[in-house]
């Protein structure tokens, strides 16, 4: 009987151009794109299928503008970040039409930048008109923009030496968003964090997030629980946590070893209106145990695109009674309406032409 292995390794009639990747032995052929234009016309294949393209803008400082064509959206493979991994990234995301909390993403962005030794190309004000022109361009209402700086292209050595000039690129990703409702399982992860330096600095090596969201989804669970060295409470792979406690104070993890969330940040700056109302106690950070954080009453994932996410079981025994948690969806709403009908500092409209 063929395995999946063997299989390859049989004679077939189809080219290497049919079945991509799949070796037929002899028949076997890299096929070398004789011009541009067949090899732009093969791009374009993976973009004509009919579906809504979710790529809608680019923008690359290498080429030196926006570029609407899906297949034309690439970066040069000798770029510092591609193959040494030298880079940062942000994202900000957009709600009918708003972009939300840009500002802060982007210090973020060139503090991180700052952290990994990278100047950036344009200065902060350049970098968000270029934002919120590449928004503008993407006709995007609702959706993601992404955006890195890199020590730029040059040549393949460890050194940025070779790489003359940092490179900037953003793209936009068309996403809908909806605020979560349900409760998620959650497991605590076995793989080992970032050490302080790295995990506070938004850059792209992200092997142990990819590979800790992996675990906990091979779980059966949404995502993971990082703990740090000393035994406290860190954050998840691509999100802040967060508690409320019997005694109803709101604590989330202290930030100096894990990345300052810009939606964490957000929310200790909204919560004290629920400690107006009496619903909480108290908003703090703090050093917790995992032993705390499991007796909590309610837990939490906090990160841009949620903004919340209840969280009901952790390592299969449940938060509290196990029920999304009302704290929890209070704090929800609280971001919720900052998001779709926030002040002017929060919220910009995007100038679609
Ligand atoms: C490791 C990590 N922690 C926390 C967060 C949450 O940050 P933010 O609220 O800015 O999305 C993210 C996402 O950017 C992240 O990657």
């Amino acid at each position: 009987m063929a395995t999946p292995n063997s299989s390859s390794h049989q004679k077939s009639d189809a080219t290497a151009m049919d079945a991509p990747g799949i070796d037929n032995g002899e028949e076997f052929g890299v096929h070398v794109f004789s011009s541009s234009s067949e090899l732009l016309e093969k791009l374009h294949e993976k973009w004509t299928s009919g579906k809504e393209q979710p790529y809608p803008a680019m923008y690359s400082s290498v080429f030196g503008g926006i570029i609407l064509d899906p297949a034309m959206m690439v970066i040069p493979i000798d770029d510092h970040m591609v193959h040494r991994g030298h880079g940062v990234f942000d994202t900000a995301i957009i709600l009918d039409g708003y972009l939300y909390e840009l500002d802060v993403h982007l210090d973020r962005f060139l503090r991180s930048a700052s952290k990994a030794r990278i100047s950036s190309p344009f200065p902060w004000a350049t970098l968000r008109r270029i934002l919120i022109q590449l928004a503008a361009a993407s006709q995007c209402k609702k959706g993601t923009l992404r955006y890195w700086l890199s020590a730029g292209p040059g040549d393949f050595l460890l050194s940025p030496a070779g790489c003359p000039k940092s490179a900037f690129y953003a793209v936009m990703i068309n996403e809908d968003f909806l605020q979560c409702t349900e409760g998620v399982k959650v497991i605590t992860s076995t793989i080992p964090m970032k050490s302080p330096l790295f995990a506070t600095v938004k850059n792209v090596n992200y092997l142990p997030n990819v590979l800790s969201k992996m675990e906990a989804e091979e779980q059966g669970a949404f995502a993971s629980i990082w703990v740090d060295e000393e035994g406290y409470i860190a954050e998840g792979p691509n999100v802040n946590v967060a508690f409320i406690t019997h005694d109803k104070e709101l604590v989330l993890p202290v930030f100096d070893k894990i990345l300052s969330g810009c939606t964490a940040l957000r929310l200790l700056e909204l919560a004290p209106k629920l400690v107006e109302q009496g619903r909480l106690k108290s908003v703090r950070t703090a050093n917790l145990t995992v032993e705390e954080a499991k007796g909590a009453a309610e837990m939490m994932y906090v990160g841009s695109t949620l903004p919340i996410l209840p969280i009901i079981t952790w390592d299969e025994k449940p938060i509290g009674d196990g029920m999304v948690g009302e704290l929890t969806m209070a704090l929800s709403d609280l971001l919720w309406d900052d998001m779709v009908a926030g002040p002017e500092t929060q919220r910009l409209a995007i100038p679609y032409a």
